[in-house]
Formats: C-alpha cells, structure tokens, sequence
C-alpha cells in the first residue's frame, strides 16, 4: 500500500507490574484499510488497541498519527483526532432503544431528550441505513436485538462524530453465521468510505474475509505482518503458535492435516472465554 499511514507505533511498550504485555511493537495502518490484529489468548491485542485509544499510556515508543507525533493523554484525546473503539464488551444499555444507545454520553443530551428527540430517531435511521444495518425498529429496546443487530448497532456508534480509524475489538466473537455476515459487510462499508478499520479476531475465516492485512501478535512482539491476498491460514497459525521459532512451521506446511482449521469454529482453545459476551451476544451486566 503506496497510501501514508494514517496511524503509526513505534517500538512500543507496555508492562503491567511483573507482566511484559508489549515489547518493541511496531504498527501501521493506512486510510481505506482493515489491518486483523490476530494472537493467541494474553498476546497482548486488547492491551495494543487500548494504548491506540489512549486508555493506557504506553510505557516507552512513539505514536503517530495523519503524520504527527502525539502524546495520548486520555481516551478523549483519542476520540478528537478521530479514533473510535468498540471494546471487547460492548457497554450498550440494554434497556435503552437504539436511538439512546446510538446517541448516549453525546453532546450532553439528556435520557428524556434521547427518547423524544424526532431529530435524533431520524439521524439515527439515516445512519443505520447509511451502513445497512437492518433492524426492526429505532424505538426497540437493545435486549431484544439479536447479537449481529446489537453488534451493529456498537459498531455504528462508533462510527458518529466521523472518525477516522474504528477499532473493533472481537466484533464476531460468539455471532452466528448470518450475524457475523452483517458485521463483516458493515465493516467492508466502513472500508469504501475510507476510514481506516483495526478488527481483533480469533476467528481466521472472518479475518481472511474482510482484512487487508493481518497482523500476528505473539507473546507482546509483533512477530508477522501478512498481505492476506498473499497468505494462508497455516502461515498466521504458525506465526500464533510460534512454530517459525522452533522449526516446527516445516511440519506444519508438509503435515497440513495436523494444523487443518476447523472452519465453523475458533482456531485457538477455548480458554479465553472468560471475556466473551454469553452465546446471545452477551447482555450487558
Ligand atoms: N490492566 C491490566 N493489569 C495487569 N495485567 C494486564 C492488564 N491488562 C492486560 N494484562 C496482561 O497483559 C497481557 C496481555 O493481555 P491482553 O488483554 O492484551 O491480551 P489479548 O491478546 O487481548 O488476549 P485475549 O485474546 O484473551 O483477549 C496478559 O498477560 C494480561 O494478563
Ligand atoms: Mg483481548
């Protein structure tokens, strides 16, 4: 890609007391591209994409971003110059409609203003339209959405205010297949308005289908950086796993069937369920 990064990291850092949860990594993405952030369970993923929306200070490195360095101080000063993360849990009010979780913690308006405010259900209308996002009411309650709807409508929150890079952490984690589809076409449609578009997935199926590039965490290093025209799922297992450090990735490419993907599935076990939202898409607590 000939475009200039919209977002770089430069050797960065993070430890949490006795952890090292990054070391030295490098990251970029440019305008118009998904960039999958893809690692075992602790690789440090969360952590990265937490320092990228100024929740964590990193403890060493340099972030850039539209070409100039800055010093996130805070996850406002993130969302100013355009980033907009989705995080693992999603942090909808359950009870509220879609047009006040679209809009809540915006602008300084008010819950009653959130429920009557026509303007708003109309701008909330055009914007889920805007990214087909198909429900079947504004005025429904979140509960009731299935979680590929509930889903949508985090990811067209995060898309408010225009941003310019969406950071979407597990958006398809426990979604079915039609759920994940929609997610995955909202996130294509992010690409065509030319935001720049970060996913973390466990799922390499969804992250083949929809990024650019894959980049491979392991450990807290950045170990791989993958064109995903030009690349197989046993490539970006076998960097996971750490098979290039041991000379196990020579097994690995001559015994297919030994690393063979279970492509209705997670690749990776299931130990990380521990954060996921349940198999409705996970209720808000
Ligand atoms: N706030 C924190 N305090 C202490 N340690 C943390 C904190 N956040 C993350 N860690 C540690 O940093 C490492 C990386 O965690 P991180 O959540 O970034 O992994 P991840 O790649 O997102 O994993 P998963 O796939 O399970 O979501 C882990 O060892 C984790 O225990
Ligand atoms: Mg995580």
């Amino acid at each position: 890609m000939t475009t200039e990064p919209m977002l770089r990291l430069q050797g960065v850092s993070k430890r949490f007391g006795a952890v090292q949860a990054l070391t030295e990594v490098d990251f970029d993405i440019a305008p118009g591209e998904v960039v999958a952030l893809v690692g075992d369970n602790g690789a440090g993923k969360s952590t990265l994409i937490k320092v990228m929306s100024g929740i964590f200070r990193a403890d060493s490195g340099s972030f850039w971003f539209d070409g100039v360095e800055r010093h996130l101080q805070s996850p406002a000063a993130a969302t100013a110059l355009g980033i907009s993360t989705v995080y693992q849990d999603l942090a909808l009010c359950d009870n509220l409609d879609v047009v006040a979780n679209l809009y809540l913690g915006r602008e300084s308006l008010t819950v009653t203003r959130l429920i009557d405010e026509p303007n708003l259900e109309r701008d909330a209308t055009m914007l889920l339209r805007r990214l087909a996002v198909s429900i079947p009411s504004v005025r429904i309650a979140v509960a009731s959405l299935s979680g590929g709807q509930r889903q949508s409508v985090a990811v067209a929150r995060a898309t408010i205010g225009e941003p310019k890079l969406v950071i979407l952490d597990e958006p398809t984690a426990a979604l079915g297949v039609p759920q994940t589809r929609q997610v995955l076409n909202l996130i294509r449609r992010l690409r065509e308005q030319g935001l720049a578009v970060i996913v973390i997935s466990h799922n390499l199926i969804d992250v083949f289908a929809v990024a650019n590039r894959i980049a491979v965490l392991r450990l807290g290093r950045m170990v791989a950086s993958y064109d995903a025209a030009e690349s197989t799922g046993e490539q970006v297992v076998a960097a996971m796993t750490g098979a290039f450090d041991t000379g196990e990735v020579e097994k690995v490419m001559s015994d297919p069937g030994a690393v063979e993907l279970d492509l209705s599935t997670d690749v990776l076990p299931a130990n990380g369920a521990d954060h996921r939202p349940g198999p409705t898409g996970g209720s808000a607590p």
